[in-house]
């Protein structure tokens, strides 16, 4: 046996005399409780971006120019421009790469070179970074040119820097934000300006200008250097990169896109929807139509054998 029970209400009107006030009146409520949310739900952009953590995966390359300056000029080294730098400005360094085997997003360098009297160095090193949404056409670590800078009072034997590396998201023209949204494409996954592909034009300005026509990109965010003053003919520059976990924007994919846009059109719906109930229920009852009546709740009881 079964019992249920059915609330309905019923607005009741004329409709002989054609299209009355109240007829127009919940026709146009109902039209603007449909409408409405969807007007909203389309001037909010909210609905197209969507915010994720996600920790970049890193990769070491051998492709760096780090310049060091001394108080007798600069020298520079640099494994992938052979024969683009002069042999009076070349430096001899070996390079230690310690394996990141626990940390994904992290990797340090050593540098150590055979030069005396180091108060400065500039290093631009390329590193591969990857992410869900950012990588190459095949899935390749896209390379980002990190350049780190530091200077100190005395001539040194040794600098230790610790960096931070963080996703950009620069939105560059006004006609298309979403330019800066993930997934990245175009020249923002484009190839580096690498040393050792462009040895001869190779320079810090240059490629500088190649990483910064990236709307996305990783760049420095901060960084600390401890200096160690001395001299014995030698220069050690250990430096660790950090990418700590980024939250990126990126366009909402087409389910998703529905999702949120049903998730919201149903919460404007519904608000709206109540409060258009409410007020027919205020008119009604108040008379405001005052030759037609809204019958009241009718208990419908069924039984069922
Ligand atoms: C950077 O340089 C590389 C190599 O010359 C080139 O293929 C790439 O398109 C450049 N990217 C940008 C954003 O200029």
């Amino acid at each position: 046996m079964l019992l249920w029970r059915r609330n309905i209400k019923v607005n009741h009107f004329s409709y002989s005399k054609g299209l009355s006030l109240p007829l127009l009146y919940l026709i146009l409520g109902f039209l603007v409780v449909l409408i409405l949310p969807l007007l909203i739900i389309y001037h909010v952009d909210q609905v197209n971006t969507v915010n994720d953590f996600v920790a970049p995966q890193i990769r070491h390359t051998k492709e760096s120019v780090l310049i060091l300056h001394t108080s007798s000029g600069n020298v520079i080294y640099s494994p992938g421009l052979p024969n683009s730098v002069d042999l009076s400005e070349r430096v001899l360094c070996s390079t230690t790469i310690q394996p990141n085997y626990n940390y994904l997003s992290r990797i340090k360098v050593e540098y150590s070179c055979e030069v005396d009297g180091v108060i400065g160095y500039e290093l631009y090193a390329y590193v591969g970074v990857k992410l869900a949404g950012f990588s190459t056409v095949d899935r390749e670590f896209v390379n980002q040119l990190i350049l780190t800078s530091d200077y100190s009072n005395n001539p040194s034997i040794s600098a230790e820097t610790n960096t931070h590396i963080q996703l950009n998201q620069l939105s560059i023209s006004r006609e298309n934000p979403k330019s800066a949204l993930l997934p990245a494409e175009g020249v923002n996954i484009s190839p580096a300006f690498l040393p050792s592909r462009a040895s001869i034009l190779w320079n810090g300005e240059e490629a500088l200008r190649n990483h910064t026509a990236r709307n996305i990109r990783f760049d420095q965010m901060h960084h600390q250097t401890r200096w160690s003053a001395g001299s014995d003919g030698s220069f050690s520059l250990k430096i660790d990169y950090e990418f700590p976990t980024v939250l990126s924007q990126r366009a909402a994919e087409t389910w998703a896109h529905i999702k949120y846009g049903f998730i919201q059109y149903m919460a404007f719906f519904t608000v709206f929807a109540v409060v258009f109930n409410r007020l027919n229920d205020f008119l009604f009852e108040n008379g405001v139509f005052a030759s037609f009546s809204k019958m009241e709740k009718i208990y419908l009881y069924k039984k069922e054998i």
